[in-house]
């Protein structure tokens, strides 16, 4: 039996079709051809990331351009807003990478209250907050515009968000709401294989990062942007997922951002109706839902790991049992990227029939 088709949250399946644009004959990164596949990409990011600014494209997993992020802007103490396995460890990356950082943590499974973040900055000595708009590992979507509102309200304190499983699934507006760095991921609702990071920095972002010593040279933003003027990376990148990348901004763009989202909210619904049939409960607190992913806490009796288990071995169907301490206490469905309401409903019927 081939590979299972990925229901799991990232990587996501990957379509024989992107695979095709991917299989590109090689090109060379400084020459014609690359400055003509990067400058191709930029509308396409940009209207994505709802910004005006330059999106850079770095060859790394997310971590990179999270580690890179508090590199660049942080001056000396960060706060981190927890809520899942991804923020927290967050958290434990700024403390390792030797910042003085401090967190608001919410048990897992609820959302970060923008009114918490404000008495919180309002102790003082914040210079950057690090926000996860959806922790993937409980299927929260937080207060994006909430959150930014707080942090913009406090002069000169930077914002990082990771939107790694929200970027294209539901609106971001980068520029609207102020923040500093949007990040994200291709293995998620862009369906590319794993390997790129994408990512924008404000002005203000890049004011701070001219003042911030020894930003070392693979995640510099200055080194992003002195060669996004030329339509080109630092180093050289994975150029065939940026054929990938160029593949799915086509798709998109025929799709129509709105419509994508449309498809996202009504792919997910499906499983949160389909987890209501069974008696499943969403882990995630009403009105602060992702429409990406589907996080359901495990009932008592329930065994999950056999349903995984029979669901791959009959229908080839990955889904995921949890992650972090949530392991096993919970299990996650993804219908992000390019997942349909009949290709969900197929894996809908392939869980039903399990279940028996
Ligand atoms: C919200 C979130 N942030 C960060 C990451 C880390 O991404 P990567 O493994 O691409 O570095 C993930 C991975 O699943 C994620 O879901």
């Amino acid at each position: 039996m081939s590979s299972p088709k990925l229901f799991a949250p990232g990587p996501v399946d990957v379509s024989p079709e992107t695979f095709a644009a991917m299989s590109h004959t090689m090109i060379g990164h400084r020459g014609k051809d690359f400055e003509e596949l990067y400058a191709s990409l930029q509308p396409g990011l940009q209207a994505i990331f709802g910004t005006e600014r330059p999106v850079f494209i770095s060859t790394s997993s997310a971590w990179g351009v999270m580690e890179g992020a508090l590199k660049n802007l942080v001056r000396k103490k960060v706060l981190c807003l927890c809520c899942g396995a991804f923020s927290d460890k967050w958290l434990d990356v700024a403390r390792k990478m030797g910042y003085e950082a401090d967190s608001i943590q919410v048990e897992w499974g609820e959302a970060i209250d923008p009114a918490a973040v404000k008495a919180k900055l309002e102790e003082g000595g914040f210079d950057t907050v690090t926000f996860i708009h959806s922790e993937t590992s409980t299927g929260v979507l937080n207060d994006l515009e909430g959150v930014a509102k707080v942090v913009k309200s406090f002069p000169d304190t930077m914002l990082i968000v990771d939107t790694v499983s929200s970027l294209s699934t539901v609106p971001i507006n980068m520029d609207a709401i102020g923040a500093d760095v949007i990040l994200a991921g291709v293995q998620k609702a862009f369906a590319l294989p794993p390997g790129l990071a994408l990512f924008a920095v404000s002005e203000a972002g890049m004011a701070r990062a001219k003042e911030i010593p020894n930003r070392g040279y693979y995640f510099d933003f200055f080194e992003f942007a002195k060669n996004a003027e030329k339509n080109n990376t630092p180093s050289t990148p994975s150029i065939s997922i940026l054929f990938g990348l160029q593949y799915m901004l086509g798709e998109i763009e025929k799709e129509g951002l709105e419509n994508r989202f449309a498809r996202h909210a009504k792919t997910n619904a499906m499983i949160h109706a389909w987890g209501a049939r069974h008696g499943f409960e969403l882990f995630a607190p009403e009105g602060r839902r992702s429409t990406a992913l589907t996080c359901f806490a495990t009932p008592e009796d329930f065994d999950l790991s056999t349903f995984i288990k029979d669901l791959k071995s009959k229908y080839n169907f990955l889904i995921n049992g949890g992650y972090g301490k949530i392991k096993g206490s919970t299990f996650r469905i993804s219908n992000m990227g390019n997942e349909t309401e009949a290709t969900m409903q197929e894996l809908i019927d392939a869980m039903d029939d399990v279940l028996g």
